[in-house]
């Protein structure tokens, strides 16, 4: 979304993974959705670095409404839990130089059961901008997926409306994505009906049955379809969005991050394109500081968050942020190569998931602006003891050349690579190795074509 907001990933912090919808203040006085909650995290953001290092959304995600609008119509917050209303939150937030995040849902409830905008989306955009919210998140429960195509869009037109820059992070993927057409829904009458005959158009099924029968049986049944997969328009999602959650919510645990890895290694040709500045992929939120994901496989989100240049939304109580956890977080180089103004989403370049030499290892890469690259070395592999192989050229995808190679995590002397060698390296069980290699003469340094949106 061209509205002069996130040219780079987005960072901050939101309540939902850490949180959830923790509502018993008198039970979690620490953790419910809360005032409370939301001014310790600002103050934390500010005196433990995190703004400094880049992270200013601070943002309440489900679960901070009333069960009930309020009689203009209106969304009310929690009269218990924010007693001084949203205004009072925003100021709070602004005043500590932070920005204010806030979750709603296009449909007509939110995930958790709370009131969603549908049906009121004029009058919840204009409360939004007099809170003064700078982030709204739009998820997409309790409605009907193909109504996102027009829904989300307009949506975004009247937050544009509102004069506020509002940085849009919509759901709307997220609910279309690994979307089936079952055989009982075979009949082209039902693939045709308005909703959807856009998206039947443009060839945006995919999958094991033929898309061409999609285009040829308006009148008949589509016999020979078996199971296709609905793609989810990208082209009009980046125009109108400025990031969007791709697929399933992460979960604290080191298969669930693999889980999200390997979705968005696996779409990667047809989603990556899409990434740039102001349109941003977003594959959840940082597990980092937790209780799931150890030390090694920290970093490992870390490394690939910063590959794939995706938002970056710590979701932990900052108060008992172990200090190993931190260090990660606020790694200055590592966020460096996530926020890298060139926004090119990096891939997936190399996976070995079959038996013998380097099983379960796999490669991440990312092109920088100033003609260098970063790459990150993952190891699934629980065999404990850290795991020694060499890659070539052509593995990690990096032009053939001479190399110095700055190790992004841990304090070493740079390394050199010729352009004849292969690049060694030892990665932890479940850990990773994070480098950027530098060319050592500046070569030209022609980036492939974006996509056109
Ligand atoms: C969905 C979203 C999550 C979170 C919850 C809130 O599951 O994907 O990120 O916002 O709803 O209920």
């Amino acid at each position: 979304l061209d509205n002069g907001l996130a040219l780079t990933p987005p960072m901050g912090w939101l309540t939902w993974e850490r949180f959830r919808c923790i509502t018993d203040c008198e039970a979690y006085p620490d953790e419910c959705i809360s005032e409370n909650l939301i001014r310790r995290t600002a103050d934390l953001m500010v005196s433990e670095g995190y703004l400094e290092a880049g992270y200013e959304y601070l943002g309440i995600d489900d679960c901070w409404l009333e069960k009930k609008r309020g009689p203009d119509n209106r969304l009310v917050p929690d009269k218990k839990r924010f007693p001084n209303g949203m205004k009072a939150i925003a100021d709070y937030i602004h005043a500590r130089n932070l920005k204010f995040g806030l979750y709603e849902d296009f449909g007509n409830y939110t995930c958790a059961g709370y009131p969603g905008v549908l049906g009121y989306e004029q009058l919840d955009v204009t409360t939004f901008a007099e809170w003064e919210v700078d982030y709204i998140k739009l998820d997409g429960c309790n409605v009907d997926r193909y109504r996102m195509d027009e829904g989300y869009p307009d949506v975004g037109k009247m937050l544009n409306a509102t004069g506020r820059p509002i940085l849009y992070s919509c759901s709307w993927p997220a609910y279309q994505e690994d979307h089936m057409l079952r055989s009982h829904q075979r009949d082209a009458g039902f693939l045709l009906k308005d909703s959807i005959s856009d998206s039947v158009r443009e060839g945006r099924w995919r999958g094991s049955g033929s898309s061409e029968l999609l285009f040829t049986g308006q009148n008949t049944t589509a016999k020979a379809i078996t199971s296709l997969l609905y793609s989810p328009n990208y082209k009009s999602i980046a125009k109108h969005c400025n990031m969007w959650r791709n697929w399933n919510d992460i979960e604290d645990s080191w298969s669930s991050l693999l889980g999200v890895m390997d979705w968005f290694g696996n779409n990667q040709e047809r989603i990556a394109t899409f990434a740039g500045p102001g349109h941003w992929n977003d594959p959840d939120m940082l597990l980092i500081g937790n209780y799931g994901l150890t030390v090694d496989q920290a970093k490992v989100q870390m490394a690939v968050w910063a590959i794939l240049a995706a938002p970056l939304l710590i979701s932990a109580d900052l108060a008992t942020m172990r200090p190993e956890f931190k260090e990660i977080l606020l790694n200055h180089r590592v966020i460096a190569i996530n926020q890298d103004r060139l926004g090119k989403q990096g891939l997936r370049v190399f996976q070995k998931k079959d038996a013998g030499e380097r099983k379960g290892l796999e490669v991440w890469t990312r092109e920088l602006s100033d003609g260098s690259y970063a790459v990150a070395f993952v190891s699934r592999r629980d065999d404990g003891a850290g795991y020694a192989a060499k890659f070539t050229f052509e593995e990690m995808q990096l032009p053939s050349d001479d190399y110095l190679v700055e190790d992004l995590f841990d304090e070493v002397p740079e390394r050199k690579l010729n352009s004849d060698d292969e690049f060694p390296v030892r990665i932890n069980p479940s850990g990773v190795k994070f480098y950027k290699f530098y060319k050592l003469k500046q070569n030209d340094n022609k980036s492939p074509p974006q996509a056109d949106i």
